[in-house]
C-alpha cells in the first residue's frame, strides 16, 4: 500500500467504520488530542483554518466549536468526506488533493492536518502546498503518530491494534496503520522536513507517553 491511488481507495473502504475504530483503538485519546490542537489555534487567536486530509472532520468539527468561524477542510477521499457533511454543516469541505490544493496563496492564518501527512507520499510537496497557502506569520500544526517508546505500546500498536481493526473492519488498512508509522521519520528528522520547506519549528508538543506529536511551525 503505497501509492495515492491504493490509499484514497482504502479509506473509502472504512469510511463508515473510521471514527468507531478511531475511538476504540485510542481508547477516546484521539478525542483529546484533537481538542489540543483546536485550543491551541483559540487561545493564538487564529480564525481562518484549512484543515487538510480532514476525513470524516473531526478536527475540523472540533475547531469550529471552539471558535465558531467558518473551516475550510479538504480530503481527496470523497467517502470520507461524505461521514463528514453527515456530522455537521457547519464546516466547508472540498474534494481535492493535499499536495495541489485548490485554494488561493496566503489566505489562512492556520493550516492543520491531523493524522494525513504519513499518508502522503510526497511530503514536501504537501508542506510546500501548506506554506503557499498560509499567510505570513501563519501557523502550520500537524498531528502526526510517532513510534512509541513504550515496548507495551509498540505491542499494542504492531500486533493488537491490527486485530481488532481486522476484525470490525479492513485488515489491511489496520495492518497499514502500524506500518506506516514505523515507516513515518522520527520527530527530529520530520522537524528538518517541515523547516526545508520554509517553516520555522516554534514547538513539538508530545501526547500519551509520545504516543503521538504536534509539530507547531510557523511561516515568517
Ligand atoms: C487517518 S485519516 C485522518 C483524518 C482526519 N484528519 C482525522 O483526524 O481523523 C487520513 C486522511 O488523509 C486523507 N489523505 C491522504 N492523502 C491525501 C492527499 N494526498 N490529499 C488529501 N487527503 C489525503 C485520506 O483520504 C484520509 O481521509
Amino acid at each position: 500500500m503505497s501509492n495515492e491511488k491504493n490509499i484514497q481507495s482504502m479509506f473509502a473502504k472504512i469510511s463508515d467504520k473510521y471514527d468507531f475504530l478511531n475511538h476504540l483503538l485510542s481508547l477516546g485519546q484521539d478525542i483529546i488530542w484533537r481538542k489540543r490542537v483546536a485550543t491551541i489555534i483559540k487561545e493564538r487567536n487564529l480564525t481562518n483554518v484549512a484543515d487538510i486530509a480532514c476525513g470524516t472532520g473531526d478536527l475540523s468539527i472540533e475547531i469550529n466549536r471552539k471558535i465558531s468561524k467558518n473551516i475550510i477542510g479538504v480530503d481527496f477521499c470523497y467517502p470520507m468526506l461524505e461521514v463528514a457533511k453527515r456530522k455537521s454543516r457547519k464546516i466547508s469541505l472540498i474534494n481535492g488533493d493535499g499536495t495541489a490544493l485548490p485554494l488561493k496563496s496566503e489566505i489562512f492564518d492556520s493550516v492543520t492536518i491531523a493524522f494525513g501527512i504519513r499518508n502522503i507520499p510526497s511530503r514536501s510537496k504537501a508542506l510546500n502546498e501548506f506554506y503557499r497557502i498560509l499567510s505570513k506569520g501563519g501557523y502550520l500544526m500537524i498531528l502526526e503518530f510517532d513510534i512509541p517508546d513504550n515496548f507495551i505500546f509498540r505491542f499494542y500498536f504492531r500486533e493488537i491494534l491490527p486485530l481488532i481493526g481486522g476484525f470490525f473492519s479492513s485488515k489491511d488498512a489496520y495492518k497499514y496503520l502500524p506500518d506506516s508509522v514505523m515507516k513515518f521519520p522520527r520527530a527530529e528528522v520530520f522537524k528538518k522536513e517541515i523547516e526545508l520547506s520554509g517553516f520555522q519549528i516554534e514547538k513539538i508538543l508530545s501526547f500519551s507517553l509520545g504516543m503521538v506529536k504536534l509539530y507547531i511551525g510557523r511561516k515568517f
